[in-house]
């Protein structure tokens, strides 16, 4: 069953193949506008999301399925108390594909247990946001040609940010790429080291340093992470946690030749918008390749025959 449930699942050379999709998506469109067509896709959204709720449906409908949208679960009879896997086992007789997002972790693979079609995870808990990584991987390769040999900066509440773990995992898959994290814990975790094991790509711990500052001129692409203040019971560390790794543009003129700024949104206070108008400003990028990064995983979820001779697929896609 080709579930999404962790990027941990995919080798390089699927994800490969999934970004050859991405490629044959966006240049030939037309190519798939009925590639989903008589599918049911659901929207299991037990938490908020803009993005990648808007990019999935919005893929869905290019690719012809119809979409059955829960973007918020106080809608459905969790409210009165029904089990979160029985309303994901609704889902599943219902729809043909079911693309979820929770708070918790590690429920993925309970709801999975829990259905008969293919699962899409869309963010889960504090650990993973596998399609979110596809995009960051695609926005690397297609700017610098390739993920191998990149030396990549992330700064922010990593230890907390399912999409900066996804991401280390996703680049793990890729030959001498190195890391170089600015570390935000939030004030209950301040004193604590960055969790070696979290940080460690082939073989190397991270390259830590105290502030974006000292950082920036290291890396080929920083990637900013929110620093949650809604987390932090003092003010004044959340200050100074977002002090050290917020972006500005006056901290560009310190970057490496080539530096890309990437975050997968939303942001707030750690990514100044004076840096939107900057050639280094590529999270837009980011978020503009959500649809068809979500089309090519609702096609190899769906395995639809048309799409896998379109996309030329070598193996199911
Ligand atoms: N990047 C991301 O997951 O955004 P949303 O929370 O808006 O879906």
């Amino acid at each position: 069953m080709p579930d999404l449930i962790s990027i941990e699942d995919l080798s390089r050379g699927d994800i490969e193949h999934i970004f050859s999709s991405i490629d044959h998506i966006r240049r030939s469109p037309d190519d798939f506008r009925r590639a989903l067509a008589g599918k049911v896709v659901c929207m299991l959204f037990f938490e908020p999301s803009t993005r990648t709720r808007w990019s999935f449906e919005a893929a869905a409908h290019r690719l012809g399925a119809q979409v059955l949208s829960v973007p918020d679960a106080r809608n459905t009879r969790l409210e009165l108390g029904e089990s979160l896997l029985d309303t994901t086992r609704m889902a599943g007789f219902y729809c043909d594909a079911v693309v979820a997002r929770h708070a918790d972790d590690r429920v993925m693979q309970r709801i999975k247990d829990t259905i008969r079609v293919p699962l899409i995870n869309a963010g889960e808990g504090r650990t993973q946001h596998p399609t979110q990584t596809l995009i960051d991987l695609y926005t690397l390769r297609e700017h610098f040609g390739g993920i191998d040999n990149l030396h990549i900066g992330i700064a922010g509440g990593i230890r907390y940010s399912r999409a900066a773990k996804s991401l280390i995992a996703g680049l793990r898959k890729f030959s001498n790429v190195r890391l170089h994290v600015v570390d935000a814990p939030h004030d209950a975790d301040e004193g604590s080291a960055f969790p070696p094991a979290l940080g460690e790509l082939n073989g190397l711990a991270p390259l830590e340093y105290p502030s974006m500052k000292e950082m920036i001129g290291h890396v080929d692409m920083v990637y900013v992470v929110r620093v949650q203040q809604e987390k932090f019971t003092d003010p004044a560390a959340y200050a100074r946690q977002l002090q050290k790794c917020r972006l500005h543009r006056g901290l560009l003129s310190r970057a490496s030749a080539g530096l890309i700024v990437m975050h997968c949104l939303p942001r707030t206070d750690e990514l100044d918008a004076d840096v939107d108008e900057t050639p280094q400003n590529k999270y837009f990028q980011q978020a503009r390749h959500g649809v068809a990064v979500r089309s090519a995983t609702l096609l190899r979820a769906l395995g639809h025959r048309t799409a896998n001779r379109l996309i030329g697929a070598s193996r199911p896609c």
